[in-house]
């Protein structure tokens, strides 16, 4: 065993893994740009008070998740849970709402949270986060999840969207009464964590994953119920709009999220094969002003770039790979031809040990070569290359000038 291992939680990706994150990663980040969303590189440490004010004081993220560390003059600052906090202490701080009516953007990187590693889950994870700022447009809720439903279309993935309305800060307060005096009911159905939870934040008693709990809070009061007419009107609309849109979605009553900052609409896809969330979002209408702001309504969204990357079955194909074997004294007419394939656009190794053909061959083969070009005495002479195709094992001379007239 090696002497050093990994951080748990933390992991290193590479190889296939590695390919089918590129791929979510470019297929996402060519969408967002096709909506017009601009790039925005954030840090990946911020104040700790960013997430405590952003996400909430009595989440499972800020309570126990967070990487937390004092630098030398004593501040308390935080490895990154999720982007939107940054985002937002970004657009003030920048006072980008000066710019535009409405600002979007994206980002990409590495996010930590201190959970229990299992398959999906870990402690630093990737995301691509897509915020809107400054409109309140029932349009741009569904343009995002019209996103989401696109990129799951795109990658081929099975998902579910399911969509709520948690309403405002008007409607919430009487939802959260009617919640709280039903839980009173049923405490003897809830687990450890949600008897603390029903005072606290009711409202995440109803995502619970113990069976006791979730049992108990089906007959709980929806909150599509309470919504005030501001709220319901934004529902609705949305909800007409994505049909417009043909878009297939599914309303959970009992979606509710894990973070604080969080108004009207929210949304996750949760894959049909693991049953996992792999995309989540919603509106936060207040916290850009929460967090010293002007008020400016805002909505995003985050893919979680490993848990979609598990799901993708198919790669697109690779551009082939020559692999160029010199024999003899042909190196510098050699370096000529591997120069002129690049130059073509072509992938190429080079193999950089001396052996007979069989051998080489077989390196080739180890090394998943497409096409193998040798390179020996005559070639050199005849300013040729032999190329042969290591899939049907057809093989011919062609010379270095049809090469130049890109033949390949
Ligand atoms: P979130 O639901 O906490 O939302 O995370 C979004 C996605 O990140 C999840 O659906 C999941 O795919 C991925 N994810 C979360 N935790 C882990 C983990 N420990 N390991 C692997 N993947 C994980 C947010 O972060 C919000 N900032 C989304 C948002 C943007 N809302 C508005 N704007």
């Amino acid at each position: 065993m090696a002497e050093f291992q990994s951080v748990r939680g933390f992991h290193d990706i590479f190889g296939q893994e590695l390919k089918k994150f590129r791929y979510v990663s470019d297929t996402v980040r060519s969408l967002l740009k096709l909506y017009n969303f601009e790039e925005i590189i954030l840090p990946v440490v911020e104040y700790l008070e960013v997430f405590q004010r952003s996400i909430g004081e009595v989440t499972d993220i800020v309570q126990k998740e967070m990487f937390v560390f004092q630098d030398r003059k004593g501040r308390w600052l935080a490895l990154r849970p999720e982007g939107t906090a940054g985002a937002v202490r970004a657009y003030i701080q920048n006072r980008l709402y000066a710019l535009k009516p409405y600002v979007k953007l994206f980002y990409e990187g590495p996010m930590f949270r201190y959970e229990r590693p299992q398959a999906g889950r870990y402690r630093q994870f990737h995301q691509i986060g897509a915020e809107v700022f400054g409109t309140l447009d029932p349009q741009v809720d569904a343009q995002m999840i019209e996103m989401v439903h696109t990129i799951l279309t795109k990658l081929g993935i099975s998902a579910t969207i399911e969509i709520n309305s948690i309403g405002c800060r008007v409607c919430r307060p009487s939802y959260k009464k009617a919640l709280s005096d039903y839980l009173e009911d049923v405490v003897g159905h809830l687990c450890d964590v949600c008897l603390d939870r029903k005072d606290k934040n009711p409202l995440r008693v109803l995502d619970c994953k113990v069976e006791t709990c979730k049992e108990a809070v089906k007959q709980a009061p929806k909150m599509v119920d309470y919504l005030c007419q501001e709220c319901a009107t934004h529902y609705e609309t949305l909800k007409s709009y994505l049909d417009m849109l043909s878009i297939p979605y599914r309303e959970n009553h009992h979606l509710v999220r894990g973070l604080d900052y969080y108004t009207k609409t929210v949304f996750e896809a949760v894959s049909d094969e693991l049953g996992i969330t792999i995309i989540a979002g919603g509106r936060y209408d207040y916290l850009v002003e929460e967090m010293g702001g002007p008020p400016t309504p805002a909505i995003g969204f985050a893919v979680g770039i490993e848990r979609i990357s598990m799901l993708v079955k198919d790669l697109p194909q690779e551009e082939p790979l020559y692999m160029v074997i010199p024999f003899g004294d042909t190196l510098d007419y050699a370096f000529e031809v591997i120069k002129k394939l690049r130059d073509m656009g072509k992938r190429v190794e080079t193999s950089y040990k001396k052996a007979n053909l069989k051998k080489q061959l077989e390196l080739a083969n180890k090394l998943k070569a497409d096409y193998v070009v040798l390179i020996g005495e005559d070639e050199k002479r005849q300013n040729t290359i032999t190329i042969k195709n290591m899939h049907t094992g057809m093989q011919e001379s062609i010379s270095f000038l049809e090469l130049a007239h890109e033949r390949l």
